[in-house]
């Protein structure tokens, strides 16, 4: 199927001073928030300074709950430095976390040592998996390791508290010598999406010593490296002044090369382990010869008088951390409860409900799509030995529908807050010790599913039980019914609410809200499945539809379900009317339903569905009638008239992600279309853009595909990669297909065009960038008329609407904010033109052959 898009993101970091010899400053007391910790050391050894760094290490006691401490074996003592000579590893469980306190919101250099040693007399290298919070970081695997294994990543911390987690995958037992975080400046090694994974980090010099602490104040490790057959070395004994906020350290900075002759590239060649590989590079320059005064050192210009100079190159593979965490506050609550009982459980560590494997047991959640955080929604520590009180920090977790505390040996009353727990709908306390008299709010809680037997200390008003509990627990007694009976009460009033509001806004108003979207939708939860009659004027015989497409005279086209054809209603109001192929009843049901629903939903983005036919064999839908057909038409010249200019191909744009923004946003539940592209953006004869075929896709086969609802729908190209590799369909989703379309108004190339250097669009454009000029993609029947700005922008934006990972693409709202100022800086042409063309050109043209063929380095 479709390969993700491939991108090439370089950073360039240019810093070239000269400064005169300075005195060292080094300041010895800035290991300010580093982390270094000597896993497997006692708890009651004190912290000590590892003499060849100057880093202080301390004990991992405290910040993992599990695992058993070891020590290499002597042979291979001597190649290893203090804090690698000592081990946890992890016999029980699954998986193992540290839980670190960290700074929110800031870039870490995180780096964990693993050294094998022989430590369990086994001689058997382990292999197992290492995550950061709930994300595959990397697979460690020893073998072949006898000199361990460092695995480097900077991350950018969400929470204040960072989880590193070890986790069994095959029968050998995970283990860490040591872990550290640094904390980086805010500023440095910032990514579009997803965190850094260490793939290089050279100096270039003839030395042979590696840099780290105290010299790089980040405890970035610098390996030298030079290639002496094609570069020259240059050195300074001056203070180099490189006081950007990367802060590469002076001995780094103080040699340099370039190559053998002036008229040469400088040129190196690295290997990266896929083509879809992205990657991120950080070069660093400074001037360290002194110039004559005729002297110029460019890159890439015909003035410079010299060869190019580098300094230092760093080198990371972007790696993307696509689920979140579980929602912060639940997490807090549950370790609250954790502390509360003294919970040793061995899968009570690490994110709570994600990844799902690793969820802890006794809980349940909730995780819609991957772009919201899981929540908790049951807590379930039946016969768990718990003693005590029922826990106050029940009450933070705000999402619980379903609590169950039943046989231990809990004490106390039934807290009142129970009641107030908006979600809860079950909670069980039978076979404990509770005593006092049952909160009367609780009993009067509606939809509540209450079960306290057992507790024959626990007193009940009365009246409100219907048997009393102070039984001895001899009686099985639920006490449910009053909560019952008033959700049955609440059901009835509910939908004749929501049918005398449809009904009343129908009457009276053309003006639509998203708040009566919300009550259409309860509504379509309590409806029953025939035909209701608020839409039954809606509903037309097969007979009415002859007569309005005129025996199907007029075929409009053919659309994804079948044909369509041109009608007319009452005489004036055009419409199309879509005849489905109806082969089987399955999906008939969800026909029904999701008609009702896409009758009641109007925006003036949103192509309106004026009826439905529903006799018998024949099911057919009744369109507003769009005069001017779609926008792959007129892109691709075929409706003849004037190609449409750039600032027409922004409105139409702008307009579909007005009703896409609807759909996600303004509809209760929110609606996903699943099928966005330029045939399904349709224009009226005022040229404004309505998008079609929407909600239909769950309840109705795409052609030629026998199955419905589980099977991945849309058209190829312009599927989300993600979507179609997990099979989650989220609204990011259609975020994804709107990028498509936005690269087909720039480019105004096929999606998918096999004879092309890269067949998908996305591919296509991501190598034209790296080739330097927008004008390459751009549609040439634009004749260079627009706005360059404009362009940047929407060509940035497509580009962060394809994102592989959905939850880095912006929401529909983020991109109706930014394609509207897309539409901004066209119509204020003529003033300040922005000339962007020439961004991001440095690092393409300094002759770095980013080769993905293997090669020698
Ligand atoms: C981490 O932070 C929490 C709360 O802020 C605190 O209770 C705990 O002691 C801290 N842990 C360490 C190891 O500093
Ligand atoms: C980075 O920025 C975040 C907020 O954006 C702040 O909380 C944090 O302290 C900053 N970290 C550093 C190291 O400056
Ligand atoms: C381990 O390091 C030593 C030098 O310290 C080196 O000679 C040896 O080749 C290394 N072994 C492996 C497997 O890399
Ligand atoms: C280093 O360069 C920066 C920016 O060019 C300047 O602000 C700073 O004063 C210089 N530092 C020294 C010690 O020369
Ligand atoms: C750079 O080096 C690679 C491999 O060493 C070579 O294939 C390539 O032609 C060189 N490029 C330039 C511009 O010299
Ligand atoms: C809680 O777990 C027990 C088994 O451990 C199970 O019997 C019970 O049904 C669960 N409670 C709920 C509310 O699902
Ligand atoms: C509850 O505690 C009592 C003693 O206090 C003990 O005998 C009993 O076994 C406990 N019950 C459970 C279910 O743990
Ligand atoms: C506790 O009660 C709830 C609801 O009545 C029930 O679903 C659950 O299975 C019960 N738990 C046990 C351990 O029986
Ligand atoms: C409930 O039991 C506890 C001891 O477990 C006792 O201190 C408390 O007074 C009792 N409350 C009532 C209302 O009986
Ligand atoms: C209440 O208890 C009585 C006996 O004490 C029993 O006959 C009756 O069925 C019970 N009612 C319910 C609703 O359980």
């Amino acid at each position: 199927m479709e390969k993700q898009p491939q991108a090439f993101w370089l950073c360039a970091l240019i810093c070239i001073n000269l400064s005169s010899l300075l005195h060292l400053v080094e300041a010895q007391d800035d290991q300010k928030g580093f982390i270094s910790l000597d896993c497997g050391l006692s708890p009651t050894d004190l912290p000590y300074n590892d003499p060849s760094t100057g880093l202080t290490y301390s004990t991992d006691d405290g910040l993992v709950q599990s695992g058993k401490t070891g020590k290499i074996q002597k042979e291979f003592e001597a190649i290893f430095s203090k804090p690698s000579l000592k081990l946890r590893y992890f016999p029980d469980g699954v998986r193992n976390c540290y839980s670190v306190n960290v700074t929110e919101s800031t870039n870490y250099l995180i780096k964990a040592v693993f050294v094998y040693g022989n430590y369990d007399g086994l001689a058997n290298d382990p292999s197992f998996d290492l995550y950061i919070g709930p994300n595959l970081w990397s697979t460690v695997d020893m073998h072949g390791r006898t000199n361990g294994t460092i695995e480097e990543i900077i991350h950018r911390t969400i929470s204040k508290s960072l989880q590193v987690c070890l986790v069994k995958t095959g029968t050998s037992n995970p283990f860490i010598n040591t872990l550290e975080l640094r904390p980086l400046q805010n500023n440095t090694y910032n990514t579009q999406s997803g965190s850094l994974k260490y793939f290089f980090r050279y100096y270039f010099s003839t030395s042979d010593r590696t840099i780290r602490y105290p010299n790089d104040i980040h405890d970035r490790k610098w390996y030298p490296f030079f290639d002496s057959k094609e570069w020259t070395e240059v050195t300074t004994d001056l203070n180099v002044n490189a006081s950007n906020s990367y802060k590469p350290p002076q001995i780094v900075m103080a040699s340099a090369s370039t190559p053998i002759s002036t008229f040469w590239p400088w040129n190196f060649t690295w290997t990266l382990p896929s083509s879809t590989t992205q990657f991120y590079v950080y070069l660093h320059f400074a001037e360290i010869q002194t110039l004559k005064s005729l002297d110029t050192r460019e890159f890439k210009t015909p003035k410079s008088t010299l060869p190019p100079l580098i300094n230092a190159l760093e080198l990371f593979t972007v790696i993307d951390f696509p689920q979140l965490e579980t929602n912060q506050d639940d997490v807090v609550a549950i370790k609250g409860i954790q502390n509360t009982y003294g919970l040793t459980r061995i899968t009570w560590n690490g994110d709570p409900c994600v990844p799902k494997q690793f969820m802890w047991d006794g809980l349940n959640c909730n995780s819609l799509d991957i772009s919201t955080p899981p929540i908790i929604t049951s807590l379930n520590l039946s016969s768990s030995q718990l003693t005590g009180i029922i826990a106050p920090g029940i009450n933070d977790l705000i999402h619980l529908q379903e609590l169950d505390l039943s046989n231990n040996n809990l004490t106390g009353g039934v807290p009142e807050f129970l009641a107030g727990m908006k979600s809860l709908l079950v909670i069980n306390l039978s076979g404990n010790n509770l005593n006092g008299t049952v909160p009367q709010a609780i009993l009067q809680k509606k939809g509540l599913k209450l079960n306290l037997e057992g507790n024959s200390d626990l007193i009940c008003p009365d009246g409100l039980c219907v048997n009393k509990t102070g039984n001895g627990g001899s009686k099985k007694t639920n006490i449910v019914v009053p909560a019952v009976a008033s959700v049955a009460f609440l059901v009835v009033l509910g939908s004749a609410l929501a049918f005398f509001l449809v009904y009343k806004k129908k009457k009276t108003s053309n003006i639509e809200g998203p708040s009566s979207y919300t009550q259409a939708s309860d509504d379509r939860t309590t409806r029953s499945s025939e035909p209701a009659i608020v839409t039954k004027n809606k509903r037309f015989t097969y007979s009415e539809v002859l007569t309005m497409t005129n025996n199907f005279e007029r075929v409009l086209g053919k659309g994804g379900f079948g044909m369509v054809y041109h009608g007319t209603v009452n005489g004036t109001e055009q419409v199309a009317v879509k005849m489905l192929s109806h082969s089987s009843s399955q999906g008939y049901k969800e026909f029904k339903a999701e008609v009702e629903l896409l009758l009641r939903v109007h925006h003036k983005n949103l192509v309106s569905l004026v009826g439905y036919c529903d006799e018998g064999e024949n099911l057919a839908l009744i369109y507003e009638y769009m005069a001017n057909g779609d926008l792959r038409e007129h892109m691709s010249g075929k409706r003849g008239g004037s190609i449409l200019n750039w600032e027409t191909r922004l409105k139409i744009v702008v307009e579909s992600a007005q009703g896409l923004e609807y759909l996600h946003n303004g509809c209760k539940p929110p609606m996903v279309h699943r099928d966005v592209k330029t045939t399904n953006i349709l224009l009226n004869e005022h040229f404004q853009a309505k998008l079609a075929d929407f909600g239909l896709s769950r309840s109705f086969p795409i052609e030629g595909e026998t199955h419905v609802s589980t099977v991945v729908a849309g058209t190829p190209g312009y599927l989300d990669p993600e979507y179609y590799r997990t099979n989650w369909l989220n609204e990011k989703s259609d975020v994804y297909s709107f990028g498509i379309v936005l690269l087909e108004i720039i480019t105004n190339q096929p999606v998918i065009n096999q004879s092309r250097e890269k067949p998908h669009i996305a591919e296509w454009v991501g190598l034209m960038l790296t080739k330097g000029d927008i004008k390459n993609i751009m549609d040439p029947n634009l004749y260079g008329d627009y706005d360059s700005g404009s362009v940047w922008r929407a060509v940035e934006l497509a580009m962060s609407c394809l994102n592989p990972s959905s939850a880095r693409r912006p929401t529909m709202s983020q991109v109706v904010i930014e394609i509207n100022e897309c539409l901004a800086y066209e119509n204020s042409r003529g003033g300040t033109s922005h000339n962007m063309n020439s961004q991001s050109s440095i690092e393409v043209s300094m002759n770095f052959d980013i080769g993905t063929t293997p090669g020698p380095r």
